[in-house]
């Protein structure tokens, strides 16, 4: 009935998160909310834990793809799960830090890192910098000198798989902003030159080949030509690379149209081919990292906002209005993402109306979906929108001067703030 199993409908009607009534959560907190299933969280992280030991012998390293979500909870939740993470600026890296999580747990990415960050994260110890281009390798070296430091890291490799079309091909990725490119030879020169620097510690290959992926074959195909990089190296170079990420974009379900394959076959499958291409090409099996981030987060989260107008305009289409909008969730605005909703507090009524639901800012654009099936809303009512938990609140805006919602974690039947809601001075903290 639902796309996420955490929810169902009470005896009163009403959704339930958790096992939690999403309406009283609304009273209690207020809306718009951001709720976010520690449990679901939990779990996600404890399945892809659980195929690294079934398909690596426990060699590897499950690092969550904060940009997802990023708040300090949920890198104490990943430390407790033993899970690495993904970081991608400064700011990341703080958050976790401030949260005590480990820098020696952390990857660092960015086709632009600033002289700043890189020197931030030497100085810290994030276990793992994932270098994109020479530009940042021979910075990082000479950085990494000064600071008597010598970090490890991953080169970005672009395997060359468009896992955006349906029959993906080999080349689209070329033209891309992230990594070296194995086509052109630029990949391959440029772990020749890392192994060549003093300061620098080459010990793997990294590649991300898109994200909300529902094929397991582009994965498969990029883990087999990564393999085929890292032989190449060992050819040209003489280093083993001991470390293959694959980064993530594993697809979660957002409506009914969406058929996400289980964690765990992509997980065998790209297995292996890993061990099997290792074995012909004579080289250790990797130690592997995965970056999941949607497919932990995403259907672990809804957002729940109250209707405030409807406007019925006839034969063109009905709007209904919530509290809030692009400003917590710019994905429609933005990739016109699709998402289920359904009204919270008649939730056990059929879905017998289809609305546009419109946020609250000056911009025609701010729509949280278009022909969305709902039961019949009117002003008060409680409207969830449902698997919001990645790219929402990480994504989210002041834009109209809005303030952020809070973010509530629900953990086994208890619900407690994580993230505060913004206030009216939050929002002029920083002017003059
Ligand atoms: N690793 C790297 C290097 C990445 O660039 C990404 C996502 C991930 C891991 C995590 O991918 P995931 O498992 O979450 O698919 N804002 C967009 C998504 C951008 C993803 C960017 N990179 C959205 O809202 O759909």
């Amino acid at each position: 009935m639902f796309v996420s199993n955490n929810l169902a409908v009470n005896e009163k009607g009403h959704l339930t998160f958790g096992g939690l009534d999403t309406v009283d959560l609304a009273v209690q907190y207020g809306t718009p909310l951001y709720l976010i299933d520690e449990d679901m969280v939990r779990d996600h992280c404890r399945q892809y834990k659980q195929s690294i030991e079934e398909y690596y012998d426990g060699k590897g390293l499950v690092c969550y793809a904060s940009k997802a979500l990023s708040c300090k909870e949920i890198y104490r939740i990943m430390k407790s799960e033993g899970c690495g993470v993904d970081t991608v600026s400064i700011g990341e890296i703080y958050t976790a830090l401030s949260a005590g999580f480990p820098a020696r747990d952390m990857v660092f990415h960015g086709n632009n890192k600033t002289e700043e960050a890189l020197s931030f994260a030497l100085e810290h110890g994030v276990g793992r910098i994932v270098v994109d281009n020479l530009t940042e390798l021979k910075k990082l070296n000479r950085l990494a000198g000064e600071a008597g430091k010598k970090p490890t890291i991953l080169l970005r490799v672009k395997p060359g798989v468009d896992a955006h079309t349906h029959s993906f091909i080999r080349t689209g990725q070329i033209d891309s902003k992230f990594g070296f490119a194995i086509e052109t030879g630029e990949a391959l020169e440029a772990a020749v030159e890392a192994a060549k620097m003093e300061h620098i510690n080459l010990v793997g290959a990294h590649c991300h080949i898109g994200s909300q992926i529902f094929d397991i074959d582009p994965f498969k195909l990029a883990a087999e030509v990564m393999l085929g990089y890292m032989k190449d190296v060992y050819e040209k170079t003489g280093v083993v690379l001991t470390e293959l990420n694959l980064g993530g974009g594993f697809g979660i379900k957002y409506t009914e149209e969406d058929a996400p394959v289980p964690y765990a076959d992509y997980m065998k499958q790209v297995s292996d081919v890993v061990k099997q291409k290792a074995a012909e090409y004579g080289l250790p099996v990797p130690f592997i990292l995965i970056e999941p981030g949607r497919s932990i987060v995403g259907p672990a989260g809804i957002t729940v906002y109250t209707v405030g107008a409807r406007k019925e305009i006839p034969n063109i289409r009905n709007y209904v209005s919530v509290d809030g909008g692009m400003c917590d969730n710019p994905r429609y605005a933005l990739y016109q993402s699709k998402y289920d909703a359904v009204l919270a507090n008649k939730a056990d009524q059929p879905k017998d109306d289809v609305v546009t639901i419109a946020g609250e800012c000056c911009e025609s654009g701010d729509l949280l979906g278009e022909n969305v099936p709902l039961q019949h809303a009117e002003s008060g009512d409680i409207l969830a929108v449902l698997a919001t938990g990645a790219y929402n609140y990480s994504m989210s805006s002041n834009y109209n001067r809005n303030m952020k919602p809070a973010i509530v974690a629900v953990y086994q039947g208890e619900s407690r703030v994580i993230v505060k809601r913004e206030t009216l001075d939050d929002l002029i903290r920083n002017d003059i």
